[in-house]
């Protein structure tokens, strides 16, 4: 018999949101998972209206304090097997606490929390009630970065020198707050987004990628946070230069002021052999460029165990078929944000699967971020704004 669907709980979706649909479509990518119920909303009323709207049957709850309660009391098999959060920053730690101790596996939005001291006791209430929690950094989930991980990790390239990891956008070159567009007014609130603005809300982004890929970490930085947008309180603009701890540089930047720049997601890892490149706007390929040769570009779908070029074989059989097992679709059919989204979603369901079972379950990292890749997201702003108010002081992480 087919195995059981998986049942997902939403806490915020209502009203206009953004994020959740992309999740929504993810999650029901494989039929192995759907959305059974949700608090959609802070207003309880509202709430109940936006299940009831919602395009296919879903339980409505006022709250997710109701949610927990409601669902904690009823066996695995008939509760929600995780929730997804996807509200406002300042609206992640208390329902991931609650949902933490209530023993439920939790999916959350980045940034983790608006504080160290929420993301720190995130991570040590995960330690303690052994439940998967995974983050959405999307970008992980696209199948060229398993492949530029396993390339980078690898060696391939050599002992990494370089990272130019980034995240531009121009969707807030103006005061888009002022025009009624919900996500802009609390993206743009230190109460609501956290000490920083845009670095908080895409350079986490950017700081993962390159610590997925490299798998090498922030030793000291020198940041500068800056707001080019009159009036506003956070950064729209944030340069961090750092020191890894091979010895090698790296900058993770971002901006929402830079007019045209939409997704403008990518990472360059300069290695003493060779560089690699890929862009997220275009993820279907990544590009590796070695001293003295001709430049390699590989699709998905297009690199499997009996590749040989003289150069990807070096991965070796076992990583070329782990790779090749997670491309969906032939290649030509463009593979994109929803299938990155749902690859995490997927990689998260195994886990959860073996958490209902009573198995051990990795949430390592290497599928999705983990609880500890979210609250290292944290700290690295929290230091990016100690090193910016003191001019872009040198600080260790
Ligand atoms: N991973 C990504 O690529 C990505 C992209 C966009 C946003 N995000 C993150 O997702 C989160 C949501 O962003 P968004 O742009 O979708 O925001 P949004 O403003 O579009 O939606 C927020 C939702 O949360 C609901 N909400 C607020 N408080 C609530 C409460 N107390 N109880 C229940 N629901 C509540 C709102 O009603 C709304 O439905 C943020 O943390 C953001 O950083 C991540």
């Amino acid at each position: 018999m087919s195995q059981r669907v998986l049942k997902v709980g939403l806490v915020g979706g209502g009203g206009g949101a953004f994020i959740v649909w992309p999740h929504q479509r993810a999650i029901h990518l494989d039929g192995t998972r759907r959305v059974v119920c949700g608090a959609l909303h802070p207003d309880p009323k509202v709430a109940m209206e936006e299940a009831e709207k919602w395009p296919y049957p879903i339980q409505g709850y006022p709250s997710y304090d109701a949610m927990i309660a409601a669902e904690s009391k009823k066996p695995i098999g008939e509760r929600i097997d995780y929730a997804l959060i996807v509200t406002p920053n300042h609206v992640h730690f208390d329902p991931a606490m609650k949902l933490i101790k209530a023993g439920i596996p939790v999916f959350c939005e980045k940034p983790l929390t608006v504080t160290l001291e929420e993301a720190n006791k995130l991570a040590a209430a995960v330690k303690k009630y052994k439940v998967p929690f995974g983050v959405a950094h999307t970008y992980l989930g696209h199948w060229t970065s398993r492949l530029s991980r396993a390339i980078v990790r690898g060696g391939l390239i050599g002992d990494v020198r370089w990272v130019d990891s980034y995240y531009i956008q121009g969707w807030l070159s103006e005061r888009t707050e002022d025009k009624g567009v919900m996500q802009a007014e609390w993206r743009v609130d230190p109460k609501r987004a956290g000490a920083s603005g845009c670095g908080g809300d895409i350079g986490t982004h950017a700081l993962m990628q390159l610590r997925y890929v490299t798998g090498l970490e922030i030793k000291r930085l020198s940041a500068h946070l800056e707001i080019f947008v009159e009036r506003r309180k956070l950064d729209d603009h944030f340069t961090v230069y750092c020191e890894l701890n091979n010895g090698g540089r790296a900058l993770v930047r971002a901006s929402q002021i830079c007019i045209g720049h939409k997704n403008d997601l990518g990472i360059e890892v300069a290695g003493t052999k060779g560089t690699l490149r890929w862009v997220q706007e275009a993820p279907e390929s990544v590009t590796v460029m070695m001293n003295g040769e001709s430049d390699r570009t590989y699709w998905r779908g297009c690199v499997g165990p009996d590749s040989k070029d003289g150069f990807i074989e070096k991965l070796g059989k076992e990583t070329l078929a782990a790779l090749a097992a997670e491309s969906t679709i032939p290649p030509g059919h463009p593979e994109a944000f929803h299938d990155a989204f749902g690859r995490l979603h997927r990689c998260f369901e195994e886990d959860v699967r073996k958490y209902n079972e009573g198995k051990p379950f990795s949430c390592d990292g290497s599928k999705y971020a983990n609880v500890e890749d979210g609250r290292m997201g944290i700290y690295f702003i929290t230091k990016a704004v100690k090193s910016s108010a003191a001019g872009g002081k040198w600080v260790n992480m």
